[in-house]
């Protein structure tokens, strides 16, 4: 266990990464919760000082001095995909907790090197931003392995939104970079159905292309992912902006939000190259959900997951999910919440109880092997034989 053993007091976190996806996790911060904001970093200067206006939190250039921040028990990783490593490794190496964005990183050299690092310096790793936190997929894994319906045969996991007309970086458009549909969604499809199937993916067959010509990097992906003992997952992914996969579940989108007509991809132009950080920034938090009374809130959506078992079918309903069987239709209510809180807690939960937590690096590491496989294998066309696999708990 970590050195930053904390039961009875609050978990101090620190963000490395002021950008996008910390706009997503700074907001579950507050007084009374059991974690608390001790600090970020960034490079750029327009951010720190965002932060500092904003938290008035202690702030750095570099993420090498958050690390080494008596104050600090955990750093979230929020940088780009290329410096996961470095960065996960650096706040191991200061006996930090390291909660860190998927992918994990961009291959499974650097994921070993991270896992390695948490191991030899006594910390946790929790692969953080994954959908696992999701109450209704949980739900889901909870109905599969009661087995109550059987076992688990088949999964269809779709998704369909504007992943690439939403402002991009130039790096996040290079797949060499880590960038493009597979390697920024592809950990999350993937996640949901490892996660309800058990864990472990036996072979991955996988298609995935570029079908807007001013972006040369994935927009859309299929997989057929087959399980130890036989059960198969579909995935499909389309991220060209034209359809809004919220129109089949309720108006209710990614965080939870009731998703206004207007709101969902209203005309506009069409994006034909990167943008700078201030255009994405921009756009990015028009898009942030709302805060405030009066906005409703539902179970978070990432598009359809449709479970078949031996005896039954389960899918996601606005609040919970369905299970059919020879009985009919019933309905589990399941608990809200958005999901970055949860990553928060579940660092919390574990060191308070003295256990590892869940989803850790080698899960991590399992979900990037396999969105490498789905490009490598659409590459030649032949299957992959999955390595590195660990179960759900
Ligand atoms: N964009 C999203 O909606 C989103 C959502 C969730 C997770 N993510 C994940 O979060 C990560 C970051 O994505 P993003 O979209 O927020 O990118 P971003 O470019 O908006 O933010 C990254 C931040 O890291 C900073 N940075 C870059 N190099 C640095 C360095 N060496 N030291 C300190 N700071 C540095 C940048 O200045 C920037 O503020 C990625 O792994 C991505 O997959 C993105």
């Amino acid at each position: 266990m970590g050195p930053a053993n904390l039961p009875g007091r609050q978990l101090r976190v620190g963000i490395a990464g002021l950008g996008v996806a910390s706009s997503q996790v700074l907001p579950v911060f507050g007084q009374d919760t059991p974690y608390v904001l001790a600090g970020g970093a960034d490079n750029r200067a327009e951010a720190r000082k965002a932060f500092k206006d904003a938290y008035h939190r202690p702030v750095f250039a570099t993420v090498a001095e958050l690390c080494a921040q008596h104050d600090v028990d955990a750093v979230w990783i929020s940088t780009p995909n290329t410096l996961h490593a470095e960065h996960a490794i650096c706040a191991a190496r200061n006996g930090k907790h390291v909660i860190c964005e998927k992918p994990m990183a961009v291959n499974l050299r650097e994921c070993d090197r991270m896992i390695a690092a948490a191991r030899k310096h006594g910390v946790q790793f929790l692969q953080g931003h994954s959908k696992i936190y999701q109450a209704p997929i949980k739900a889901i894994r909870e109905v599969v392995a009661s087995g109550r319906i059987g076992r688990v045969i088949q999964i269809s996991a779709f998704n369909s939104n504007d992943w690439l007309q939403r402002p991009r970086l130039a790096p996040e458009l290079d797949t060499t970079l880590g960038g493009g549909l597979v390697y920024r969604q592809g950990p999350h499809l993937v996640d949901i159905v490892r996660f309800i199937g058990g864990g472990m993916i036996e072979s991955v067959r996988g298609v995935t292309g570029r079908a807007d010509p001013h972006f040369d990097t994935e927009g859309h992906f299929n997989a057929l992912l087959q399980f130890e003992g036989g059960a198969a997952a579909s995935l499909t992914f389309n991220g060209y902006g034209y359809f809004d996969a919220s129109e089949l579940t309720w108006d209710i989108g990614e965080s939870g939000m009731v998703q206004s007509k207007g709101r969902r991809f209203p005309g506009k132009p069409r994006l034909t190259g990167p943008a700078d950080i201030q255009q994405k920034r921009a756009v990015a938090m028009q898009r942030a959900p709302a805060t405030g009374a009066e906005v409703k809130r539902r179970q978070p959506f990432f598009g359809l997951t449709v479970v078949a078992c031996e005896r039954g079918m389960i899918r996601q309903s606005p609040d919970g999910i369905y299970v059919y069987t020879e009985d009919g239709r019933e309905e589990m209510v399941s608990a809200k919440g958005h999901g970055r809180e949860f990553e928060l807690l579940e660092l919390r939960d574990a060191l308070a109880q003295g256990r590892d937590v869940f989803p850790d690096g080698t899960w991590g590491k399992a979900t990037l092997e396999v969105c490498l496989a789905i490009m490598a294998s659409s590459k030649d066309g032949r299957a992959r034989r999955m390595r590195h696999q660990v179960p759900a708990p």
